[in-house]
C-alpha cells in the first residue's frame, strides 16, 4: 500500500461528488419515476422531507468524510517517525457523552419531523367529490374500478387533473387478490402496501397533466418487476370524455363475429369479463375497452395487434411466470380472437 497521494485523494472525492449529484438533478422531465420530480402533493411534501433528511446525513457524511480525509493525510507516515504508538484515551465522560447525545437528538428531531408529515398527509379528509378508485393487485398486474363510475379497467390509472384553486384529488383504496403488492408512483404519492385482507388507502392530487410510470415496489413473485403501472392525468374534460368511453359496452362488430362466438366459446371467459358479453371472468383484466390500454402484460410489451396475438398464442413467451395459460389455438382461431380483440376499443 503506497502512501495516499494528493492526486489519489482529490479522485475519490471527483468519485463521490459523481455519485452524489444525479441525487440533486430537481426539475429532470416529468416522465421519469423520480422522486424529485413531483407533480402531487404527497411527493411534494415527500421531497421537501427527502431534502431535509439528505441536508442532515448530508452534513454528517461531509463532516465524517472531511475528517477522516484530513485525518489520513495529515497524519500519515512519514520518513523519521519514532514508530510510537499514539497516546490512548479511555473512558472520557465527554467525548462518550457528545457522541451518544448528538446523534440522539438527530434521530429524535427526524423522527419528529417524518412522523408530522406522515399524519400531515394520512389526516387529508376525503371530499365529498373526490374521485373514488380501488385499485387490486394481482399477480401480476392491477385491477383498477372506479365504483361511483361503473367503469372497470386494468394497469392504466387515469383521473382529473387538479387545480391547486379548486382542488380534485382522487382517493385509490387498495386491495390484494392474492398476495403482498405495494403501490408506487414516486411523482405522485408514497409507497403504500397492498396487503390481502387488509384495506389501505392512498390519495394524489397531481397537478400536470401527462403520464407518469409507476411499479409494484414489494417482490410479489416471478413477474415482481412486469407489474407496472401508469397514471394518466387527463385535463377534467378530457377526462370526462375518457369516462364516457369507458361506460360504453364492447362494440359487436360483425366483421369479428367468428372470433367473437370462438372467443364465447373458449376457456376465456371464465378469467376476462367484456361487458355486454357471457364473458363475466374476475381472475384477468377486464377486456371491455383492452385497445384503450397501451400496453399488454401490465406494461411488459406495447399494445400492438401483431404483440396481442402473440401474447393470445403464448403469454409466458412475452412474460415468463404470467398465470394466463398458452390457449393453443390453431392459426385460424388464433387470428380470428385477435381481430376480435382489436375491435375492443
Ligand atoms: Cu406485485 Cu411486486
Amino acid at each position: 500500500m503506497g502512501r495516499p497521494t494528493a492526486s489519489r485523494v482529490w479522485s475519490w472525492v471527483g468519485v463521490l461528488v459523481a455519485l452524489l449529484l444525479p441525487a440533486a438533478a430537481a426539475g429532470a422531465p416529468v416522465e421519469t419515476p423520480s422522486i424529485f420530480s413531483p407533480v402531487s402533493t404527497p411527493a411534494f411534501a415527500i421531497r421537501e422531507l427527502s431534502f431535509f433528511v439528505l441536508g442532515i446525513t448530508g452534513v454528517i457524511f461531509f463532516t465524517v468524510a472531511g475528517l477522516t480525509l484530513y485525518v489520513l493525510v495529515r497524519f500519515r507516515r512519514a520518513r523519521g517517525d519514532d514508530e510510537r504508538e499514539p497516546p490512548q484515551v479511555y473512558g472520557s465522560h465527554q467525548i462518550e457523552l457528545a457522541w451518544t447525545v448528538v446523534p440522539l437528538l438527530i434521530v429524535v428531531v427526524l423522527f419528529l419531523v417524518t412522523a408530522r408529515y406522515i399524519w400531515g398527509i394520512e389526516g387529508r379528509a376525503q371530499p365529498a367529490d373526490a374521485l373514488e378508485v380501488t385499485v387490486v393487485g394481482h399477480q401480476w398486474w392491477w385491477e383498477i374500478r372506479y365504483p361511483k363510475l361503473g367503469i372497470i379497467t386494468a394497469n392504466e390509472l387515469h383521473v382529473a387533473v387538479s387545480d391547486p384553486g379548486s382542488p380534485a384529488p382522487t382517493f385509490i383504496t387498495l386491495q390484494s387478490a392474492d398476495v403482498i403488492h405495494s403501490f408506487w408512483i414516486p411523482q405522485l404519492a408514497g409507497k403504500m402496501d397492498v396487503i390481502p385482507n387488509k384495506t389501505n388507502r392512498v390519495w394524489i392530487e397531481p397537478e400536470r397533466p401527462g403520464t407518469y410510470v409507476g411499479q409494484c415496489a414489494e417482490y410479489c413473485g416471478t413477474q415482481h418487476a412486469g407489474m407496472l403501472l401508469q397514471v394518466t392525468v387527463h385535463s377534467r374534460e378530457d377526462f370526462a370524455r375518457w369516462a364516457v368511453a369507458q361506460k360504453t359496452p364492447a362494440p359487436d362488430d360483425a366483421g369479428a363475429r367468428k372470433g367473437r362466438e370462438l372467443f364465447a366459446s373458449l376457456a376465456c371467459i371464465n378469467c376476462h369479463t367484456v361487458r355486454g358479453t357471457t364473458a363475466d371472468g374476475r381472475f384477468g383484466p377486464d377486456l371491455t375497452h383492452l385497445m384503450s390500454r397501451s400496453t399488454i402484460g401490465a406494461g411488459v410489451v406495447q399494445n400492438s395487434p401483431e404483440n396481442l396475438r402473440a401474447w393470445v398464442d403464448d403469454p409466458n413467451a412475452l412474460k415468463p411466470g404470467a398465470l394466463m395459460p398458452a390457449m393453443k389455438l390453431s392459426r385460424d382461431s388464433l387470428d380470428a380472437v385477435t381481430a376480435y380483440l382489436l375491435t375492443l376499443r
